[in-house]
């Protein structure tokens, strides 16, 4: 665990407000009671580490919706039995929700940004509700006065130049977490230029991949007569420097390793195996998404099934489908599609002995369980069609200590910049994915001890706090003087 101790923490150390759709925290009524209760997710592991470590406070919605025009919700210390850092919800209406988180957010810019174009519904409607709540996030961070405001992804583009009009000395970084398309495409959202401008009131703008922050400056000169340095990601707008740069997310590096060597996981990895019976374990954990590529993972391992009879009754694939989004339409269709492939799969390959062709589960896994299925598989696939990065590829590559395990990643997912020992896939190719699945179910072990030992460096060098500590120095190399240095933290 990171962290000072609670009298280090009001000692005057830099201070950061992260404002994100969604955060460590949900908040559940019980009588007149607020519980707070942790959530799940890549980006809530990645930033928390830096408000535990410093204070601050993490301005988001709390998964409450509240119809009575209340101006702001509650303000809470958390984690309750050892307070670090404060949360303060943001209230959305039940209208807003639908058409600024299901709609805008979810319907418009997600499909959009992972070039999925048939998938957008653009509507008016959606849009001037995206701006009414990003008007609402940034009022509320307003009343926050810290020495950093860290904005995230998507669904805040707005904020930073809403902070910037009211506040024009503000340090604010931006993170975009999802991946940034080439400036054609991105040109085919009808408020885009609008969206842009909003981005622009940042001090950094930071990415996982060098190449979304090269189609993020080329977007920027289509729409504005701007000063753009490409090799050094810095624009002049407005005689203000913006710096734009690729800091792809890192992991809890240590504390995967720790979990991954604790004899109880261990155990509990020897009992998946055992339960599955199969001599070889493919792995997929993805939250239940079309950008995901699931159903093309399942088409895969038909074809290789098909194709390579021998593999029958001895491989298994265990699919962890994390629940998402449940409130949109697609998503429920997805499931059915991904349900009826398993079945379909299951009837087909089944032998009267040996493995089941594959498992699935419909749940989410916590920190303990999911390196357990890390440390049960011999394969871990990740076949997204597009992923801002994908941190389940670096958890299963920190949490094998062992040095086995291949991973079958796609080349789609930003994570491919950085994990040059992966197998590459292309997962819109069912032949060329079920080639690849072949390819690491028979690798030899010293083939995939010294892949894994490359990626083990690069996942372990660029950790967490690597990532938001590169944040910072660049936010400090533009206001010199004003902030501590992160490196001060015991960590
Ligand atoms: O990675 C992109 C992202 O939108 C994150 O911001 C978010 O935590 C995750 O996907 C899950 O999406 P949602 O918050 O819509 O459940």
């Amino acid at each position: 665990m990171y962290g000072y101790g609670k009298a280090v923490l009001s000692a005057g150390n830099p201070q950061v407000v992260v404002v994100s759709n969604r955060g460590a925290y949900v908040l559940q009524e019980h009588g007149d009671t607020l519980i707070p209760k942790r959530t799940v997710g890549g980006l809530a592991s990645a930033v928390e580490p830096v408000l535990t470590d410093y204070g601050g406070t993490w301005i988001s919605w709390c998964g409450r919706l509240d119809n009575s025009g209340r101006k702001t919700g509650a303000m809470l210390e958390v984690p309750q039995a050892d307070p670090r850092y404060h949360i303060q919800e943001v209230l959305l209406t039940e209208e807003e929700h639908t058409r600024y988180y299901h709609g805008f957010c979810n319907a418009c810019l997600w499909p959009l940004l992972h070039q999925l174009p048939e998938r957008c519904t653009f509507r008016q409607d959606y849009w001037e509700a995206y701006r009414l709540v990003n008007r609402k996030f940034a009022r509320i961070t307003l009343q926050t006065r810290k020495e950093i405001y860290w904005i995230h992804d998507f669904h805040l583009a707005l904020v930073p130049q809403f902070l910037r009009c009211a506040l024009p000395e503000a340090k604010i970084a931006f993170f975009w977490h999802v991946p940034f398309p080439p400036a054609d495409f991105f040109q085919i959202l009808p408020w885009g230029r609008q969206l842009i401008y909003g981005l622009l009131g940042s001090d950094l703008i930071a990415f996982h991949t060098p190449q979304y922050a090269q189609n993020f400056l080329e977007t920027v000169a289509r729409y504005y007569p701007v000063k753009i340095f490409r090799e050094q990601g810095l624009i002049r707008f407005r005689n203000r420097r913006i710096i734009v740069s690729a800091i792809p997310v890192g992991i809890n590096f240590h504390r995967f390793e720790q979990l991954a060597a604790d004899p109880k996981v261990r155990l509990r990895a020897q009992e998946i195996r055992n339960s599955l019976g199969a001599e070889k374990i493919l792995l997929g954990v993805d939250r239940m998404d079309y950008t995901k590529g699931i159903p093309q993972r399942l088409k895969a391992l038909a074809h290789l099934l098909e194709q390579h009879p021998g593999y029958r009754g001895k491989v298994t694939l265990l699919q962890i489908a994390v629940p998402s989004r449940n409130g949109l339409g697609e998503y429920g269709a997805l499931r059915q599609e991904v349900e009826r492939l398993v079945g379909e799969i299951n009837g087909h390959f089944d032998e009267v002995q040996g493995a089941i062709p594959v498992r699935y589960r419909y749940q989410s896994l916590d920190l303990p369980e999911l390196v357990a299925h890390y440390l049960a598989a011999d394969v871990l696939l990740v076949t997204a069609l597009r992923d801002g990065l994908n941190l389940v590829a670096k958890e299963f590559v920190a949490s094998r200590i062992d040095g086995r395990g291949v991973l079958v990643l796609s080349q789609f997912a930003g994570a491919a910049q950085e994990l040059q020992g992966a197998v590459l896939a292309n997962p819109h190719e069912p032949h060329d994915l079920a080639r690849k699945i072949k390819t690491a179910l028979e690798m030899p072990l010293p083939e995939q001890r010294s892949r894994l030992e490359a990626m083990r460096r690069v996942v372990k060098n660029h950790d967490v706090r690597w990532w938001w500590q590169s944040h910072f120095k660049i936010i400090k190399s533009l206001y010199p003087g004003t902030i501590p240095t992160p490196s001060a933290a015991r960590l």
